[in-house]
């Protein structure tokens, strides 16, 4: 059984998600909170050490802030090929803000694969799930879908706002996740959603139950 920790240390929801055989943690805080992501690591019991991959459901400023700092102490940045691209696209931003500490993605120790290659990939961390391609809120965007229903999709527009992207890359990328009959919604920043009828998997975080017809 995969565990999911939410860990809140700055406007970004992050989660680190432990399989059998390694930890992988899906987005960061925006540049600056390195610290306060150590305290929520104590505060959890967990250490920094103990994770093995990074993966960023895309490379907005508030998702990758501190990517490159925790990648300094061993854990591996993780990319798939579409966003290639964009592993840069907050540098300016944070070039912008004076006096904040920001660490650019090094390039050459990213580990760069393909979708197709995800399902090995999680594997190896005894994770069952994909990396799913999620275009849409940004055209870097990816989701996490692990077999057992649960999916993460970063900033992905929150499904109950789908209704205002019919016809859009949006509808297009859910209705790709939605094939797969998730049971849980973890989002970067909106509430974690349990699909009407699905079983509550795990209970350390806040859940909303999500109606059809709201
Ligand atoms: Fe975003």
């Amino acid at each position: 059984m995969v565990s999911i920790t939410e860990l809140n240390y700055s406007n970004t929801n992050t989660y680190w998600i432990e399989g059998s055989k390694g930890t992988l943690l899906f987005d960061t805080g925006w540049a600056g909170t390195f610290k306060s992501f150590c305290s929520a690591l104590r505060e959890h019991g967990k250490v920094l050490q103990d994770i093995d991959y990074i993966l960023l459901s895309h490379f907005h400023p508030d998702h990758v802030g501190i990517a490159q700092d925790i990648a300094d102490k061993g854990p591996v940045i993780t990319i798939v090929s579409q966003q290639k691209n964009f592993v840069h696209a907050a540098d300016g931003v944070f070039a912008k803000v004076k006096g904040l500490k920001f660490t650019p993605i090094v390039d050459d120790r990213l580990n760069v694969i393909t979708t197709e290659q995800s399902r090995g990939f999680l594997q190896s961390l005894g994770i069952e799930g994909e990396i799913i391609y999620t275009p849409g809120h940004s055209d870097d965007g990816i989701s996490l879908k692990l077999d057992d229903g649960r999916i993460f999709v970063g900033d992905l527009n929150p499904l109950y706002e789908l209704e205002l992207h019919k016809g859009t890359e949006i509808e297009r990328s859910w209705n790709k996740l939605l094939a797969f009959k998730p049971s849980m919604i973890y989002y970067g920043h909106a509430k974690t959603y349990l699909m009407e009828g699905k079983e509550q998997k795990e209970s350390k975080i806040d859940i909303y139950l999500i109606n059809d017809n709201e």
